[in-house]
């Protein structure tokens, strides 16, 4: 039973509520090993076809990686620490299944790492987005040095990394960092009928998509398009390919059965 997260699941949709509102959603090392747990059970449970991520509370999705640990780390510890958190994060970005953070607060530090190891990002408008390690003599430790220029740019990434700043929701939809924001209170909502939306689609296609996007982003353009072709053919290989294109052709809704 996990102590710092809940998990909810609604037919194909599960959501998994960070839940440690007196920190802020601070992501100690407990929580950490907990997301692990829940989100390998959650890739295994074929029920579920899509994952919500969020954060208990009105201020915080997470305000980063909990700071009073970080404290006590040498070198050697902090390595060990830096690497267990992005095996978890990678972890999520593997995922067979897409993964929705759902920022309803402050996303910062390893939060904001931790939103961009997840596949699409909605906001509500009181969301707060930084890197703000820099404040504190540190580095992002998460992936954010890595996850950040690929998802905004260079020169946007190194201001924010270098600075430290936070920004709005609205600067974050600015700058693509997420692809919507909503009005407070109804973040939730929005993130639900998202993940059902999802939910609809050919579950195969769905995991190729994530697959091609994720290995082909750090493979030269060639090895990248190879390995898009491979998964066209592996989608092509499906009962789910024979009915999207017959219920196209029918002028029905297709139903896809995820073989
Ligand atoms: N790690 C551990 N505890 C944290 C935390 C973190 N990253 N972020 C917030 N908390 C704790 C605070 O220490 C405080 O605990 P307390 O009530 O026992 O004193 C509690 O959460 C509430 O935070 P507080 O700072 O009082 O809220 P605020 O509304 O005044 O400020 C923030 C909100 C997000 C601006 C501020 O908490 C902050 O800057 N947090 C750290 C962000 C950060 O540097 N993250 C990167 C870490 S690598």
């Amino acid at each position: 039973m996990a102590e710092y997260l809940t998990v909810e699941q609604e037919g194909p949709v599960a959501v998994v509520t960070i839940n440690r509102p007196q920190k802020l959603n601070a992501l100690n090392t407990a929580t950490v090993m907990e997301l692990y747990q829940e989100m390998k059970a959650l890739e295994g449970n074929e029920a579920v076809r899509c994952v919500i991520l969020t954060g208990a509370g009105e201020k915080a999705f997470a305000a980063g990686a909990d700071v009073t640990e970080i404290l006590k780390h040498n070198e050697v510890s902090g390595t060990i620490f830096a690497q267990r958190g992005q095996k978890v994060f990678r972890f999520i970005e593997r995922m067979s299944k897409p993964v929705i953070a759902a920022v309803n607060g402050y996303a910062l530090g390893g939060g904001c790492e931790l939103a961009m190891a997840c596949h699409l990002r909605i906001a509500s408008e009181n969301a707060r987005f930084g890197q703000p390690e820099i404040n504190l003599g540190i580095i992002p430790g998460y992936g954010g040095t890595q996850r950040l220029p690929r998802l905004i740019g260079l020169s946007n990434a190194l201001y924010l990394l270098l600075t430290g700043e936070m920004i709005s929701a609205q600067k974050a939809l600015e700058l693509g960092l997420v692809v919507e924001v909503t009005p407070a209170g109804e973040l939730l909502k929005r993130a639900r009928e998202l993940a059902e939306q999802l939910a609809e689609k050919a579950p195969i296609a769905l995991s190729l998509i994530l697959k091609a996007v994720n290995q082909g982003m750090s493979l030269p353009l060639d090895s990248a398009l190879n390995l898009e072709a491979e998964l066209f053919g592996a989608a092509c290989n499906t009962e789910d390919m024979q009915e999207g294109i017959q219920a196209f052709l029918e002028k029905r809704k297709a139903q896809f059965k995820g073989r």
